[in-house]
Formats: C-alpha cells, structure tokens, sequence
C-alpha cells in the first residue's frame, strides 16, 4: 500500500492537511454550506480542546445519556464541517446539528452570519498547543513530522503549521465579538470542568439536572475520555497513527511547555503575543503564565 501523504494544501494562504481537506470541500464549506439557526459549532485551533468539547456538547445535547458517546466515533457525531467527509455527515442529519471546525473566521461558512446559530470558540495556551502539536506529528503518519523541537517551535510561532498561524486564528475570532459566540479557555475547563458546562448548558439555553450534568462532567474527565473508545481516537488504523508512539490523550494539563520551551523560546513567543494579542488581554483573562 502507498504511503498516506503528508501533503498540505494551501488555500486562501491557510495551510490544511491534503489527508482531509480538498479545494472543493473548503469552497463547499465556505460558500454552499447552509447553516440552520439551531447548530451548533465547536471551533478551535488545532490541539486546543477540540475533542474535549465535542464530548461534552454530545453529552449535553443527549441529556448525559451515554449511548451515542460510547457508541458512535466522536468525528461522525461532531463532525469537521471542512473535511472531505463533513458534507455526507452534515447535509442530511436531523437538528440540532453539533459541528466541529478548525477554520479560521474569515473561512468560516458565509451563511452564519445571517443565522442564529451557536459558536463555541475554546482557546488555549499557545505554548502548551505548540508542544501538544508536536507531539501530535509524532504519533501521526499524515502530517510532517519534526522530530527536532526548536525546528517545530520557530514553524510554530511562524505560522508554518497545519491551520497556519495560532495568533490569527485567535485574533480572527476573538473579534467576531457577538452574542452568538461564546469564548472558552482550556485552562478554564480545567480548573472548573462543571462550572464550564454549566456556563456553556447556559450559553445554549439547555437547563439540565443535576444528574445529566453529573455525567456530562464525569465522562469528560480526562482520564475517561482517555478510555472511551470513541474519542481516543485507537480506532484510527496503524496506516494513518502510530499508537505505539503515543496516545492521543498524552497528558491533558496547563503548563507542560516548560518541559520543552527554553527561556529564549519562550521570550521569542512572547514578544509576538504581545505584538499580535495584546489588544485580548488573554493571559490576565485565562491567567497564562
Ligand atoms: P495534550 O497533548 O497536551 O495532552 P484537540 O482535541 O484539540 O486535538 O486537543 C488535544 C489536547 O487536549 C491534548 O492535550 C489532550 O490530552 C487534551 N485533552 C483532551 N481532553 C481533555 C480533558 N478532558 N482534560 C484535559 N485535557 C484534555
């Protein structure tokens, strides 16, 4: 069998994965996807949250019934609207929808804005993303692998990675600042998990019990994602991840980046968030150190 491609296409100077995305299905995307009023979008920058989220709005939108989250792969129950396979999943499935992107806003399908659909836009620590991302290519037979870190870090803060640059995607969407999307941080889910599905229950107009809410928050835990089957994502064949490498639920915490950044890597970081971001106030928000 031939290799699975590494290649990554270039579409509006945004860098996608060739394994998932075509210029047919980010054209589709952008301009021929009809949003309803009642979806709802999970949208982050790669290794942010991403299957976190799409667990809790699952768990969530079946009142804490664990039936589909245990039998139905997180990618087909929340799937990306801009991959190759997001217009099967999505075009014919009943609402509410719950939809997963990694688009930055402006490729963002062009129907939303006149719709009353929900986004939930999580954010995470960029230098815990980058070394999150890093590992990922390690474990994936589909995106480049850097084994080198400095190589990775300065591709990283350059914008030469999958999904292009962290601080433009964050900046794009933090200023769509309007009432239908809502900002999440990683750090926030981690430190307060019920009080954060409270506020997104609430951001959704879902008044749940205590009891659904129990579960929302206990089967998203770190540890049960790690062994649910359906988000962990081992059904992935061999030819597409290695899994002995690595797991995808590596460590889920805030902070690991000082394992891997040098001072000077993080000094360089930090002078292009504080060129690019600083307008956000983030890290006083989200309390990054
Ligand atoms: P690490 O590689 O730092 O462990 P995404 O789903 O966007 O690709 O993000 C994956 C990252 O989120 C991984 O980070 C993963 O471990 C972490 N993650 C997923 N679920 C989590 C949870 N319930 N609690 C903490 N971290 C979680």
């Amino acid at each position: 069998m031939d290799a699975v491609t590494q290649e990554n296409l270039i579409y509006d100077g945004i860098k996608f994965p060739k394994i998932a995305h075509t210029e047919d299905s980010l054209n589709y995307t952008r301009h021929e996807f009809q949003v309803r009023d009642d979806d709802v979008f999970n949208v982050t920058y790669p290794k942010s949250g991403t299957t976190w989220m799409q667990e809790i709005l699952t768990l969530i939108n079946s009142k804490g019934d664990t039936v589909p989250y245990k039998s139905i792969p997180s990618w087909e129950r929340v799937p990306w609207v801009e991959q190759t396979t997001g217009r099967g999943f999505l075009e014919n499935r009943p609402s509410p929808r719950l939809i997963t992107s990694h688009l930055p806003a402006q490729l963002f399908p062009k129907s939303f804005a006149s719709s009353k659909a929900k986004v939930i836009y999580t954010v995470r620590n960029p230098k815990d993303v980058c070394v999150s991302l890093y590992n990922y290519c390690q474990i994936t037979k589909f995106l480049e692998c850097i084994e080198n870190f400095a190589e990775f870090h300065s591709m990283f803060i350059k914008g030469d990675v999958i999904y292009s640059s962290w601080f433009d995607h964050v900046s794009g969407w933090l200023k769509m600042d309007q009432t239908n999307v809502l900002l999440m941080s990683y750090e926030g889910m981690l430190q307060d998990p019920r009080g954060s599905v409270l506020k997104i229950c609430k951001f959704l107009g879902r008044d749940l019990d205590d009891a659904p809410i129990d579960s929302v928050v206990e089967n998203t835990s770190f540890k049960n994602l790690k062994n649910n089957q359906m988000s962990n994502y081992t059904l992935v064949p061999e030819e597409f991840m290695d899994h002995k490498k690595g797991s995808f639920f590596r460590k889920g915490i805030s902070g690991d980046w000082k394992n891997y950044f040098t001072v000077a890597q993080s000094e360089q970081l930090d002078q292009i968030f504080q060129e690019k971001m600083n307008d956000f106030n983030l890290k006083e928000k989200f309390m990054w150190d």
